[in-house]
């Protein structure tokens, strides 16, 4: 690939001329600058934690995901994923960005529940031009598997390895015999083992599944584990478009935590779907001694141009036995529904798509190409019935907060938990709850497959306190009213 080609930002998006995504839609407020550096000085650890200092340089770097074919990838201190950041509740994380990139980049710190200016989009803070650097700096409220990545031409900059994972531990954890943080991805490389050209629609349509499975960047590498132990496995999927319905060789294991962290009771399992950016946190085990497994995304069909079977990320090996002193507690965590289930929807949220001359379609929110959506309150219940009135799968993500799913089409989800993201299936209604704490500024939710993201499948919204004076601006007009 030319330089040319993978410096044009538009690759991502075929047939689309983005004329909403200028400054006018994404541009931090005139006060940023302010705004993060009040949050910066009031990033303080709890009493005995600490601030964990990290430094993140996000340069181009030759990678091998397979032995033997060295492919240039871009990632955050020479590695894919970048490094996996680890702290506990009540430590600030303190990251210095360098950016050694040619094109600009920032973080977004996703399912983290940070100040709007530390959020790492480009609705808070400029961009990072290269050669320049910014310091990210909250505290850590949440213990859960989060993870990082850019937010900037994403289609392009997570294909090509901006992203990791960050551990974060509470007090009262499982205690279990081991962990693995196993970060799951694919790529589309060509035959010279670059990335692929982007483009086309296939690719606009059902967003960038590469042939390339890795775990931990590393195509298809095989894992191990004592025979007799349980471990602890800590899942993210990193992957632009793919959905991965994983199964380790069919064995059961238990779901602990989501994206949110623990859930209140461990469920037993063989299968578990993550959407794109979805986290889950497994028991895994115990096995016997010479067993192999396939660690796999089983078929599931999402209604995409090109279907998928089951295809293997990674093999599993057991090893000689080790003693097991793994406990998983009945009760993990006790959750408190923020909501009746039947409770009415406060707001309708609507991912569709709409012919367009342009592009044939175009994927958006209330009717919109990046939506402006209305502000929510400080303390203000949000109860939002997300529809989905495509054909396809879209993953739901909102920024900053956690939500619990009160419904289904109607019907309560199998267990409560805390989610930053929600697979919302083809001509459905689900219906969530999330309460904007006093965190004030902008933010925004979007499908998170990428080229739909990118392509407009997004909106922007103000959390604003109780006192503010809420006026006649675009802001505060119906949802999807606007233009008609
Ligand atoms: Cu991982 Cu805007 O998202
Ligand atoms: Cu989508």
């Amino acid at each position: 690939m030319s330089e040319s080609e993978h410096h044009d930002r538009k690759h991502g998006h075929p047939g689309h001329g983005h004329a909403a995504h200028g400054p006018a839609a994404h541009a931090p407020p005139s006060d940023a600058a302010a705004a993060y550096s009040r949050a910066r000085e009031a990033a303080r650890p709890d009493p005995g934690r600490r601030i964990v200092h990290v430094d993140l340089e996000a340069r181009e770097t030759d990678w091998e995901f397979m032995p033997g074919v060295t492919t240039r990838v871009w990632g955050f201190n020479g590695q894919v994923p970048g490094p996996t950041l680890e702290a506990r509740v009540g430590d600030v994380v303190e990251v210095c960005l360098t950016n050694r990139l040619s094109e600009p980049t920032l973080i977004h710190w996703h399912g983290l529940r940070v100040p709007a200016p530390m959020d790492g989009t480009d609705i808070v803070q400029h961009p990072v031009e290269p050669g320049g650097t910014f310091t990210y700096r909250f505290r850590l409220p949440d213990a859960g598997t989060l993870w990082y990545h850019s937010h900037v031409n994403e289609t392009v900059q997570l294909e090509r390895g901006l992203y990791g994972a960050l551990i974060v531990r509470g007090d009262d954890e499982p205690v279990l015999d081991g962990e693995q943080v196993l970060v799951l991805d694919d790529v589309k490389l060509d035959r010279s083992g670059q990335a692929a050209k982007f483009g086309g629609l296939v690719q606009w349509h059902d967003g960038r599944e590469g042939d390339v499975r890795l775990v931990n960047g590393r195509s298809e590498p095989t894992l191990t584990i004592a025979a007799g132990q349980i471990e602890r496995w800590r899942i993210v999927n990193a992957s632009s478009a793919r959905y991965v319905r994983l199964s380790i060789g069919g064995a059961p294991f238990q779901i602990l935590g989501t994206d949110g962290g623990l859930i209140e009771a461990p469920v037993p399992a063989t299968d578990v779907l993550l959407a794109p950016s979805d986290r889950v946190e497994l028991a895994v085990g115990p096995f016997e001694e010479g067993e192999e497994l396939a660690v796999e995304a089983l078929a599931y069909s999402r209604s995409t141009i090109k279907r998928r079977k089951t295809e293997r990320f990674a093999t599993l090996r057991v090893g000689p036995a080790r003693p097991s002193s793994a406990v998983i507690p009945e009760r993990l965590r006790s959750i408190t529904p923020l909501a009746a289930p039947s409770t009415p929807a406060t707001r309708t949220v609507e991912f569709g798509i709409k012919l367009s001359l342009r592009s044939g379609i175009d994927f958006v929110v209330n009717k919109e190409l990046h939506h402006q959506d209305k502000p929510v309150r400080v303390g203000e219940l949000q109860v939002w019935d997300v529809v989905n009135s495509t054909l396809m799968d879209h993953p739901f993500h909102l920024h900053g907060f956690f939500f619990q799913v009160l419904s289904v089409n109607g019907k309560p989800p199998a267990w409560l938990s805390w989610e930053d993201v929600v697979n919302l299936p083809p001509r459905s209604t689900t219906r969530i709850a999330w309460m904007p704490d006093d965190r004030p500024g902008r933010w925004m939710y979007h499908c998170h497959i990428l080229e739909h993201h990118a392509a407009g499948m997004m909106a922007h919204f103000d959390v604003v306190r109780g006192d503010t004076e809420v006026g006649e601006g675009s802001s505060v007009s119906p949802a999807g009213h606007r233009h008609d």
